[in-house]
This record gives structure tokens, sequence and C-alpha cells, in this order.
């Protein structure tokens, strides 16, 4: 179970890496955190647990669970002047733009749990990461649509809490919807972990040099970013809206098989997987509750169950091994719970932080651990002498 970085065909980087956190069969579509199927762990668990278990190796026992969740709790707030921060970006700035910006400049403000030898403070800082996130996602919603901030509430749930940041106003008194708490759990816990993912392979890399955890969740977000990973979730509603109505799907799925034309189904399709990702499975079921029990009657979710029927059926993506991916589904959630696309990957890394920041643990506390140091196939020329510029 062990996963080996391979860079290039035929390579095995010297950033091989040894992890004990995710396992991954992508050809009978299983996944498993330390050992726990992933379907399991988001009917029956919480992401508060799921991030103990991942950054502990064992779910917690009730004081265990208690200790980590008021730990979590008292570092929910943020540095009153991370604010001007925030004030520094135009109204429009992408969400993520502002992730990156604000989680990578955490370490000046949190320079006393930087010191990754101390492993006091990898834990203080590990804790700050995960604590922090929601509280900086909510802030990312509220001052692109001109609202005031909100202080967290320490008295609800962690997810309750960042649902209430993001949609609660200082104006009245905000009820979390235990539906959409319980989905926004879940979906929390199927971005969770994912193995060694590009960010997630990002973040490790970054963190073999020693840099600080901040810096380094940063550099992970900037590659959740990019719409073949963490993107897709918005891409691929964005192509739902675009697609519109069932009618217009096989147009699209032509294109999608068309070599000439860049265009690839979004939230279809993975390196790893190549039967069902498990999770697309979960979130599908999820996306059935959400709207019947909210009563959001969308059309774009039949587009999506039209899209995924069609598609798996169509010999280019039966051939292909292509089937619907976590992203595909989250984006009809997100939207009825009222999240703008712009949110959905900001979403994504707020999950994400949790097992980026269990992999640098795992990394970082390993005494063998080097800097990473991936390789090349070099297709350059081969060695020759200058020419000065007058003899050209
Ligand atoms: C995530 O790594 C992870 O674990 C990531 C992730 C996580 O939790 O961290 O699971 C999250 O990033 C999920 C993926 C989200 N991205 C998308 O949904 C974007 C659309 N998907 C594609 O861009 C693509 O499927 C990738 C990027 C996900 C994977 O790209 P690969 O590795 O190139 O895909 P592949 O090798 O399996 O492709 C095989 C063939 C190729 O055609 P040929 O070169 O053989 O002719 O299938 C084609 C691809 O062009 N193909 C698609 C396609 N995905 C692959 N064709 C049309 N539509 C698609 N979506």
């Amino acid at each position: 179970q062990t996963g080996m970085f391979t860079f290039d065909p035929g390579f095995t980087s010297t950033a091989s890496c040894e992890s004990g956190l995710t396992f991954i069969d992508g050809g009978e579509g299983i996944l498993l955190h330390r050992g726990y199927p992933i379907d399991q762990l988001a009917e029956q668990s919480s992401f508060m647990e799921v991030a103990y278990l991942l950054l502990n190796g064992e779910l917690p026992s009730p004081g265990e669970f208690d200790d980590f969740q008021y730990t979590i709790t008292r570092h929910t707030m943020v540095h009153e002047q991370l604010k001007t921060l925030y004030n520094g970006f135009r109204r429009d700035a992408h969400p993520m733009a502002i992730m990156c910006g604000v989680v990578g400049a955490l370490s000046a403000f949190y320079h006393d749990s930087t010191d990754i030898t101390d492993p006091v403070q990898r834990k203080i800082a590990s804790h700050r990461l995960i604590a922090k996130m929601p509280t900086i996602a909510a802030m990312a919603y509220k001052y692109s649509i001109g609202q005031p901030f909100l202080y967290p509430e320490n008295s609800i749930s962690y997810t309750g809490n960042f649902l209430r940041m993001t949609f609660g106003v200082p104006a009245e008194p905000y009820e979390v919807n235990p539906v959409v708490e319980k989905a926004m759990d879940r979906i929390f816990i199927l971005h969770a972990d994912h193995e060694q993912n590009a960010s997630t392979s990002t973040v490790r890399l970054a963190g073999s040099s020693g840099a600080n955890p901040f810096a380094c969740i940063a550099a992970g977000i900037a590659c959740l970013w990019g719409p073949a990973h963490g993107g897709a979730n918005e891409a691929a509603l964005n192509m739902l809206h675009e697609i519109g109505t069932p009618d217009k799907i096989p147009e699209y799925i032509a294109r999608a098989k068309d070599k000439e034309d860049p265009f690839r189904l979004m939230g279809f399709g993975h390196r790893v997987y190549k039967n069902f990702d498990p999770r697309a499975k979960v979130m599908k079921e999820t996306a059935a509750e959400v709207l019947e029990t909210l009563g959001v009657d969308d059309p774009i979710f039949d587009v999506a169950r039209e899209l995924e029927q069609i598609a798996l059926n169509d010999e280019y993506f039966i051939e292909k091994k292509l089937y619907p991916n976590v992203d595909f589904y989250s984006g009809v959630i997100l939207s009825a719970i009222g999240f703008p696309t712009t949110m959905f990957t900001a979403l994504f890394a707020l999950a994400r932080t949790v097992g980026w920041v269990a992999q640098w643990n795992e990394m970082i506390s390993d005494p063998e651990q080097r800097i990473g140091r991936p390789r090349q196939l070099y297709t350059g020329p081969t060695m020759r002498d200058y020419v000065p510029l007058g003899s050209r």
C-alpha cells in the first residue's frame, strides 16, 4: 500500500513517497482512510472525526474527540489585522486568489508555530490551519458580496459555524439547517484527502524543503485551483449550465470525443480511478437527498444524470474508462445550498486542508525525510560551444 511517485515514464523520482493515510484501488473503486471505507465514513462519521482519524491514525474515543474539537474551536478566530489584507483585494477577486494570498500570509501572523523541527509548534500550526480555513473561506465570500464578516460562534459545530459565518448576517440570528449541515459535512468528508494527488504532492514537495506549513498549504491551494484538479467542480457546473437542456448533451459528448477539440467533460475521468469514483456515488445520492429536502427542483441535476447515463453507455467513455469523479455532482448540491460557483473550489480547499496537513505531518515527522528532487527526461540539444553575438 505504499504509493510511489512516478514523475516520468520509467523514472521513479527521489521523491518516492510512502504513506499510511489513504489507500485507493482505482480498478475496484475503493477509497480507504486509515483503513475505513469512504462510504462508511461519509454515512456514519463527521468531518471533524475524519480529521482526527487522518491526523492521528485511529478513530477518537469520546474523550479524545471532545478534546480535539475543543482545541480546534479555540483556533477559529483570525488575527484582526488579517482583515486589512482582505481590503487590499478587489471585491470581484476570485475567492481562490484571496485564499492563496491570505493563507500564504498566515506565517506573518502566527510565526510562533512555524518552526517545523518543534513537534509542539507543528501540532499548533496544524490545528490553526484546520480551524481557520472555514473562517478565511467565509470571509472571502463575505468580502466578495460586500457584507460584514461574522466572527466564529464556538458553541456550534465546525460545519455549522462555517455555514453561519458564510450565510449569517449581524442583523438577525442564523439557524443552521441540519439537512444542509449534514450535506456540507459529508461533502467535506468526501474531499478530505485523496492520496498523492497534484495538490497534496505540491504540499509535500514544498514541505520537504522545510518551508513553513502555512506557505505549504498556500502552495497546495494554488495547485488545487486548476480546472483539471479542484477547479473542476466550478467548471463542471458551468459546463452543465452551458449545456442547459438534455437535448444539447449529444453535442457536448461529441466535442469531448473530438481529439481536435480541447473540450473535456468536466467532472469526468480520473488519473487513478478506472472504475467509478466511490465519492461520486455518495455525492449523487446526497444531491438527490438535499434537492428533495430543500424542495429545490434543479433541472441541471436532471441534465447531470442524463449526461452520466449517455456517457456511461458511449463506447469512447467505456473504452477510456471515464466515469464521473468527485467534482461532477458536488456543484449541484453547493448551488442548492446557495454558494456561487466561484466558491466551489474554495470549499474543496477548506476540506482538503485536513488531508494536506495530515500528509505534511506524516512527511515532516519522518526523521529520514529529505528534500524532494523530481528528475526529468532531458529532450534538449546535446552539448555545444557558445557562438559570440558578432558571429551569429
Ligand atoms: C480531481 O488525483 C486526484 O486524486 C484528484 C482528485 C482529488 O481528490 O484530489 O480526485 C480531484 O482533480 C478530480 C479530477 C477533476 N478534473 C476533471 O474533472 C477535469 C476533466 N477530467 C480530465 O481533465 C481528466 O480526466 C483528468 C485531468 C482528471 C485526468 O487526466 P488524464 O490522467 O490525462 O486522464 P486519462 O489519462 O485517464 O485520459 C485517458 C484518455 C485521454 O485520451 P487519449 O490521450 O488516450 O486519447 O481519456 C481522455 C484523455 O484525453 N479523457 C477525457 C476526459 N478525461 C480524460 N476525454 C473527455 N473528457 C474527459 N473528462
